[in-house]
């Protein structure tokens, strides 16, 4: 795997300083999603339980215009709502629906969250997040443009903005042309031709990459261009460890039970 040379002349982002920078190393993946329903309030706060302070969630669009957290397209997976296209729903209907059941019985009756109630727990809490803006299929811009007009009002004058990331650039073009302060990230399952000028067109201050993908080429080429480097989702040590010792900047991940987020390195863990 090579990690893409088309670029030889490094274009900072902004002077010779990398761009502000406001996550953790770890950060929980879905809100700590695998021993509490992903994607809701109840993993953020086992997340937080086992020391994490920055996390990932999903957010999409409801057909009313809503931000709310979900991961899937459907509502099937994770809520009692069916095969129903969550985005084609209004928010009083999403908002009626047991997104902690399917789970396990401790969660019933924990509801989707939107990402106003989200925003006050991670202000009040001062924790940090990386919203993965996740569209309906068809509803990329309109997703991109809300989900940065609403992190502009519902951060106003904090100094830790929320890194605004999404596999969909047309999603992102949105949200740089809405609020081009808001850092954003790039998110790569593999790197498809022109993945870089579609960076560079972005501006963004981060790529966050499938882990199997990172290597070392890969993570200087991004230094040097003053992008930070992250991985998603790392659950094994044996993956972990590879990446650390490429220098990289973060790790998403759902095993919150397993790598101690105080500590850059598992190895080091109690
Ligand atoms: O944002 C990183 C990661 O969440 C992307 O994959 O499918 O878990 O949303 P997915
Ligand atoms: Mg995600």
């Amino acid at each position: 795997m090579t990690a893409g040379s088309s670029h030889s002349n490094p274009a900072p982002t902004r002077g010779d300083e990398a761009p502000a920078w406001h996550l953790p190393f770890w950060i929980a993946h879905r809100g700590a999603g695998r021993r509490a329903p992903e994607n809701t309030l109840a993993a953020f706060r086992l997340g937080a339980s086992h020391g994490y302070t920055a996390f990932e969630c999903d957010v999409k669009r409801s057909a009313d215009g809503e931000l709310f957290l979900l991961h899937d397209d459907t509502l099937a997976r994770t809520t009692n709502g069916g095969e129903q296209v969550a985005g084609e729903r209004s928010w009083d209907a999403l908002s009626r629906l047991d997104a902690g059941s399917w789970h396990s019985p401790g969660f019933a009756g924990e509801p989707i969250p939107r990402l106003d109630g989200i925003a006050a727990a991670c202000r009040a809490n001062g924790w940090g997040l990386n919203i993965e803006i996740k569209p309906t299929p068809g509803d990329e811009r309109e997703t991109g443009l809300a989900v940065a007009k609403a992190v502009r009002r519902l951060w106003a004058g904090s100094a830790t903005l929320p890194l605004l990331s999404s596999f969909r650039p047309d999603a992102l073009a949105a949200a740089q042309a809405a609020a081009p302060e808001l850092p954003r990230g790039l998110l790569l399952d593999t790197l498809w031709d022109g993945w870089q000028e579609v960076a560079d067109r972005l501006a963004v201050v981060a790529v966050v990459t499938n882990h199997r993908v990172m290597d070392r080429a890969l993570a200087m080429e991004l230094h040097a261009r003053r992008r930070r480097a992250l991985c998603y989702t790392v659950n094994e040590p044996v993956d972990a460890y590879r990446l650390i010792d490429l220098g990289i900047d973060g790790l998403i991940t759902d095993e919150v039970q397993r790598f101690a987020p105080g500590r850059q390195d598992p190895r080091l863990a109690a």
